[in-house]
């Protein structure tokens, strides 16, 4: 496993891969990684020739009150679960060589940014996409692997490589969870004991309202309503940013459920914001109804 830190080193290996025509697979990451990430590795690994791992705690998608300082950094740990997960490189730039003064270029899908977890992060999905942008130009890769814990990222990156005429699959993967249902996240490491007890709160919500949905009510208020009250209920959720019923492509609130949608929830339990979410998907969709999600969420390229 090769160790670069240099963006133009990354970015000549990377070609070299291409022009003797191996498939590159890429996971980016800001590292403190756990199974969700290392279930990428695989599937990188399983799908290309080549799996490059990045590794970048990028600080313009922190606001300046978040937690750029402390977000969990174990340069070892990770190494170490990328050797026996045999990734074949890693990219770990420097600050300074992603964004040398004088860097001026930002990337914004524009609406689709603003509204949920955009709504409560100004600027954050300004500093996601300018990065990835900046990675993928870097890695140059066949296709690149997104966690669907993150689903608003994940859609606001498939837009922006179309939009961008971008020649990169861009690849959905099921959100990995903890035996209790929470969602595996590097901000987990946050909780306390009472914390973490209490957090799994955000996937039983999320399940008893996709029940709910399946069993075919199509009042998303009555559903808000209920998921609001469910997460309020237990005390150690502080703050509920949001939760609730949307359209799952430009995040839009819904009054009646229609088609695929999206579930989605941010609260703080203490200090410590967590996301989850789940896509129910239509009746009328049989590929949808059978959880295969994998077609529905892997970019076809089109140029
Ligand atoms: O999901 C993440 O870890 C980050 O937002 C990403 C995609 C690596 C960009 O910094």
């Amino acid at each position: 496993m090769e160790i670069i830190r240099v963006p133009r080193i990354m970015h000549d290996t990377s070609m070299k891969f291409c022009m003797t025509g191996r498939t590159i697979g890429f996971v980016p990451t800001m590292g403190a990684l756990h199974e969700g990430h290392l279930s990428l590795v695989r599937r990188a690994k399983y799908e290309n020739d080549v799996a490059v791992v990045s590794i970048f705690v990028n600080p313009i998608q922190f606001g300046p009150s978040e937690d750029f300082e402390k977000y969990p950094r174990d340069i070892e740990g990770d190494t170490e679960k990328l050797k026996k997960e045999e990734a074949d490189i890693i990219f770990m730039p420097e600050i300074s060589s992603l964004y040398p003064d004088g860097f001026l270029t930002h990337i914004e899908a524009e609406k689709i940014s603003e509204k949920l977890c955009g709504a409560f992060r100004p600027g954050h999905f300004r500093g996601v996409a300018t990065v990835v942008t900046k990675l993928l130009n870097i890695a140059r890769p066949t296709r690149a692997y997104f966690g669907l814990k993150d689903f608003q990222q994940y859609v606001i990156i498939r837009k922006l490589v179309k939009d961008l005429n971008m020649d990169i699959d861009i690849v959905g993967c099921p959100t990995v969870r903890e035996q209790d249902g929470l969602a595996m996240s590097s901000r987990n490491a946050y909780l306390d004991r009472v914390q973490r007890e209490a957090a799994p709160v955000i996937y039983r919500c999320l399940t008893e309202a996709s029940e709910l949905i399946k069993s075919g009510i199509i009042n998303a208020q009555y559903i808000k309503e209920l998921m609001h009250e469910r997460l309020l209920k237990e005390p150690a959720v502080s703050v509920i940013d949001y939760a609730g019923v949307y359209e799952p492509e430009t995040f839009d609130e819904l009054s009646e459920i229609k088609g695929d949608t999206l579930l989605a929830v941010a609260v703080r339990i203490g200090g410590t914001r967590l996301i989850d979410n789940m896509l129910v998907e239509s009746r009328e969709n049989p590929d949808l109804n059978s959880g295969n999600i994998k077609n529905k969420v892997s970019q076809k390229k089109e140029i």
